[in-house]
């Protein structure tokens, strides 16, 4: 089943209230974090705190992601074999700028003997990982890899270009579009990255609407109140639903079996507008699981 991952929630490792109040959050995913977050002096403390929560579970169906520190700093060795132990759904490797960031990571992962359900997802947040997007996402086919997922890195990416996030992100859509384009042509997810100002509802909400219709699988969230929002705008509508549903329909008519291109209420639809119909399906019929579910999805 196609798995959703409309709001994406950041929680810093070392914040245990925080930690416990995912658990009652409607966030398809958790990152809990141990890098950008987390101050040097609590860097072990997290660690501790954060493998510890994924092993006690009561995440219910929430997808749970580590994202550690990069490898070459004083921490990202322990916190990936700590990661590593405490088997959460994905971890999330930071600053990843060439491919050797994902397959060098693959190779610890593959030697720790850690199961095959454990996944790797890349942040794309320097201007090296932009360029080398495509490169980077030509890992996902290799299943040894095991990458599935791009995550934006805004932040840093404002940081190190100079640029301003101001006028509906005009200076960062390039780099958004860059990364989508190279994570969709090798089947990779992608969520976008996060909305500092989390007191601002209509700025949040219209963010979220700008990287729906660049094609963002979902978005990173700092705060609670950004949850609810964020599942609304990367949830298909009912309009949405329902027009998939008659797509479906019509191809499926026996007179149609043989059909590329058809009419349906005035519009020409074609067998590509079929495949596209049977994902807004797919997701819809995961969300519509998802929210009947506590079990964890495996
Ligand atoms: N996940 C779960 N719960 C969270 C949360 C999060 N990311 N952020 C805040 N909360 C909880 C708080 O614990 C608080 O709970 P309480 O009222 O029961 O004590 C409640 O939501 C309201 O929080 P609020 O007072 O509005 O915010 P704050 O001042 O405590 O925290 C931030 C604001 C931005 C520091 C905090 O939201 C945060 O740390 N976000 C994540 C940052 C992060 O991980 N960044 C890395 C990637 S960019
Ligand atoms: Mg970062």
């Amino acid at each position: 089943m196609l798995r959703p991952r409309r709001s994406v929630l950041y929680v810093p490792g070392d914040n245990e209230r925080a930690l416990e109040k995912t658990q009652a959050l409607p966030a398809d995913a958790i990152i809990i974090d141990l890098e950008d977050s987390v101050a040097p002096s609590n860097k072990e403390q997290a660690r501790v705190q954060a493998t510890e929560a994924i092993r006690r579970g009561g995440f219910g169906s929430r997808e749970i992601i580590l994202r550690v520190n990069p490898i070459e700093t004083p921490w990202g060795m322990a916190d990936l074999h700590a990661a590593l132990a405490a088997e959460p759904h994905a971890i999330l490797v930071p600053k990843v700028s060439q491919s050797g960031d994902i397959t060098g990571t693959a190779k610890v992962v593959k030697a720790s003997g850690a199961p095959s359900h454990i996944r790797l997802w890349a942040m794309i947040e320097t201007p090296m990982g932009i360029i080398n997007a495509r490169e980077i996402a030509a890992c996902g086919p290799d299943p040894d890899n095991r990458l599935s997922c791009f995550v934006l890195g805004t932040n840093d990416l404002l940081k190190e270009s100079r640029a301003r996030a101001s006028n509906n992100r005009f200076a960062v859509v390039p780099w958004l579009a860059m990364t989508l384009v190279a994570a969709r042509a090798y089947g990779l997810d992608v969520i976008d990255g996060v909305y500092n100002d989390f007191k601002d509802d209509a700025g949040f909400r219209a963010e979220c609407e700008h990287g729906r219709t660049l094609g963002m699988d979902g978005k990173t969230l700092i705060h609670p109140s950004q949850v609810d929002p964020c599942n609304e705008v990367f949830s298909p509508t009912e309009d949405e639903v329902s027009w998939a549903h008659k797509i479906i329909h019509a191809f499926e008519q026996p007179e149609n079996a043989r059909k590329g291109v058809l009419t349906v209420e005035g519009r020409m639809v074609e067998r590509l507008h079929l495949v596209m119909a049977q994902r807004v399906a797919a997701i819809a019929k995961a969300i519509n699981a998802r929210s009947k579910t506590e079990e964890p999805w495996f």
